[in-house]
């Protein structure tokens, strides 16, 4: 059966907007999105929305719903009740370029800083050779859609603008992490990198990257808290220390 629902939108861009009232139909099994896109279509033809896949795979319609980050695909209308108003604001982290849509071009320029996966030279393409369980361990991490609700969740970046020079987030700490246990990678000191270029030491492991994947990823257990322990193993282990003097 469907229903009347309130609706609470943030408009406008980075300079200035604010919360607008809608009243719209909701009909049995939609989503979030679904709502958006009727109000597009019925009373707000200029809703500015980004979005791809409506199947919680391309990680484009990352938004806050009711102040909680989440993917507008697969957040169910049925999460609310139809009395609550449902307040959606674009990602609070990110710049707003107009209405729902953020500009995330932070997310790719530390993307950009992570050196790439780098292979032994004189392994030819096909006698690459893993253990299973080395396998499994990245295709957890792999799973990722770069949707950067983590990045825009973490408190570090989110509350403090000034620390995104220094902090990647916890979607490339990951990626550091993931290449840091690969066993073909020649590229040496992805730990020690995670501290002094990515700021890994600005995470205090709350895991609220972890609360809101999509995907489910342990991003802190799996990704973080392994890759400090690898740091503090290089850095303190006495004969590590010995070797490198
Ligand atoms: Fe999104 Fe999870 Fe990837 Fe972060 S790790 S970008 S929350 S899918
Ligand atoms: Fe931030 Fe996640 Fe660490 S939320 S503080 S990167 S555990
Ligand atoms: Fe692709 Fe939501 S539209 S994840």
């Amino acid at each position: 059966m469907g229903y009347k629902a309130r609706f609470r939108v943030w408009r406008g861009d980075d300079a200035d907007g604010d919360l607008h009232d809608y009243t719209v139909e909701v009909n049995e099994g939609e989503v979030v999105l679904d709502v958006i896109h009727r109000l597009q279509a019925t009373q707000a033809p200029d809703l500015a929305v980004r979005w791809n896949c409506k199947a919680g795979k391309c990680g484009s319609c990352s938004a806050e719903i009711n102040g909680r980050p989440r993917l507008l695909c697969m957040t169910r209308m049925s999460t609310f009740t139809e009395a609550e108003i449902v307040t959606v604001t674009p990602m609070r982290t990110f710049p707003v370029i107009r209405d729902l849509v953020t500009d995330v071009s932070y997310n790719y320029q530390k993307a950009r800083e992570v050196p790439a996966f780098r292979p032994p030279e004189d392994l030819a393409p096909g006698e690459y050779r893993m253990q299973q369980i080395d396998v499994q361990r990245s295709q957890e991490f792999r799973k990722c859609i770069e949707c950067f609700l983590c990045q825009n969740t973490c408190h570090v970046v989110r509350d403090h603008e000034d620390n995104k020079t220094n902090f990647s987030g916890p979607r490339f700490l990951m990626r550091i992490a993931e290449l840091d246990m690969h066993p073909l990678d020649t590229h040496d000191n992805r730990a020690q990198e995670a501290k002094e270029d990515h700021g890994l030491g600005f995470c205090n492991i709350t895991k609220c990257c972890t609360e809101v994947c999509p995907e489910h990823i342990k991003i802190t257990d799996n990704a973080l808290i392994p890759l400090k322990e690898r740091v503090a193993d290089r850095s303190y282990d006495p004969l590590m220390r010995l070797f490198r003097k």
